[in-house]
């Protein structure tokens, strides 16, 4: 008897153009997973609302977004590709699992309280409820493995709470899923001034996109921080140092990475040589990616195909889940 594969759910704000942390914290791990499970990809344009974007750019956003995961290699055929606001089940279902959500335990995540911070003016009751959303997206396609960066590990523990939540209260329903990466950790890439993680609205000249033309790639590592160091053998390296090793151990071959390694600590390195190295792997790994997301977003034709038939599939497992979720509940009338 063929087994059923593992259902696979992730999604993208589109809230700017795509970046590496994007690419290797999850869109890495979505090739990989298109082979050997039934994944459900897509872009989360309501969450994209809690940040208020301008209607002007938020098409163009979700359509780059998708073009931009096509680019990088998935396959429209083998995996559901979508858009969140296409499938109204899930706006229903939040509304279900607000119910079962404590103001209390949703004040203290920590993105809600990074978020009042940055954005004092504009504390909406969607931020709070934003991880009541996440795990609405997930639960409702009844995944087990939702492939994501380090920044929600937090998430997806809430996502498990809530299916427990909602199991035990009403009835065996949904899977707890588990944040997944290829390979032991989840991965969290740094931004090239040192100050935290790459994101796709701070500081552009320490962001690399999936969208930078090649001398933009150079003269942005060129700039990266490079804190010389002791230069003494066996000191430990500077993080800065240690953030340009660990992106050249992602577009680097093992060879080059062993070089520059070696040549920190006997005290030869040559900084200029290592940034222009990782600035041509850079080159190398970003340009095709960048130059068939160009084409693919001027076909909007072939992306809004896609967008629907990804909705219809999305959509029609998720009325089941639905359909289900309210019987238990007890919205059963007819
Ligand atoms: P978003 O749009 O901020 O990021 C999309 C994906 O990229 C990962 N990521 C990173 N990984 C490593 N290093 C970085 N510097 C880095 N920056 C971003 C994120 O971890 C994410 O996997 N809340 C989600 C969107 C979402 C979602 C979902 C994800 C909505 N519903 C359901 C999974 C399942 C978010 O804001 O991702």
């Amino acid at each position: 008897m063929a087994t059923e594969k593992e259902i696979v759910v992730s999604g993208i704000r589109p809230t700017g153009y795509l970046h590496l942390g994007n690419y290797f914290g999850a869109i890495r791990n979505y090739i990989r997973m298109q082979e050997d499970f039934n994944c459900y990809f897509f872009v989360a344009d309501w969450h994209s609302l809690t940040t208020h974007p301008d209607p002007k750019d938020l098409p163009g956003n979700v359509m780059r977004v998708l073009a931009e995961n096509i680019a990088s290699g998935l396959d429209p055929e083998k995996v559901t590709l979508y858009v969140q606001s296409d499938i109204p089940e899930i706006s229903e279902l939040y509304l279900l699992m607000n119910m079962l959500a404590y103001v209390g335990e949703l004040e203290k995540v920590p993105t809600f309280k990074d978020k009042v911070r940055l954005q004092p003016e504009n504390v909406n009751a969607g931020l709070l409820t934003y991880p009541v959303l996440m795990s609405v997206d997930i639960l409702i396609q009844r995944a087990v493995k939702v492939p994501v960066g380090k920044d929600q590990g937090q998430h997806l523990e809430m996502a498990r709470n809530f299916a427990q939540r909602f199991n035990h209260r009403y009835g065996d329903l949904f899977p707890e899923p588990v944040a997944f990466n290829y390979g032991d950790n989840l991965v969290r890439v740094q931004s090239l001034d040192g100050k935290g993680k790459m994101s796709k609205s701070e500081n552009e000249m320490a962001t690399l996109y999936l969208s930078d033309e090649d001398d933009k790639i150079r003269q942005k590592l060129k700039k990266a921080k490079t804190d010389s160091g002791s230069g003494v053998p066996g000191e430990p390296m500077p993080e800065s140092v240690q953030n340009l090793i660990e992106l050249m151990k992602l577009v680097s071959t093992p060879d080059t990475v062993q070089f520059f390694e070696d040549a920190y600590n006997n005290g030869s390195i040559r900084y200029g040589d290592m940034k222009t190295q990782l600035g041509e792997d850079m080159v190398k790994f970003i340009a095709p990616i960048r130059e068939k997301a160009k084409d693919l977003q001027q076909d909007t034709a072939y992306l809004r195909e896609i967008m629907k038939a990804g909705a219809e599939k999305a959509r029609a497992n998720a009325a089941q889940t639905l359909h289900q979720a309210k019987k238990l509940i007890g919205i059963n009338y007819y």
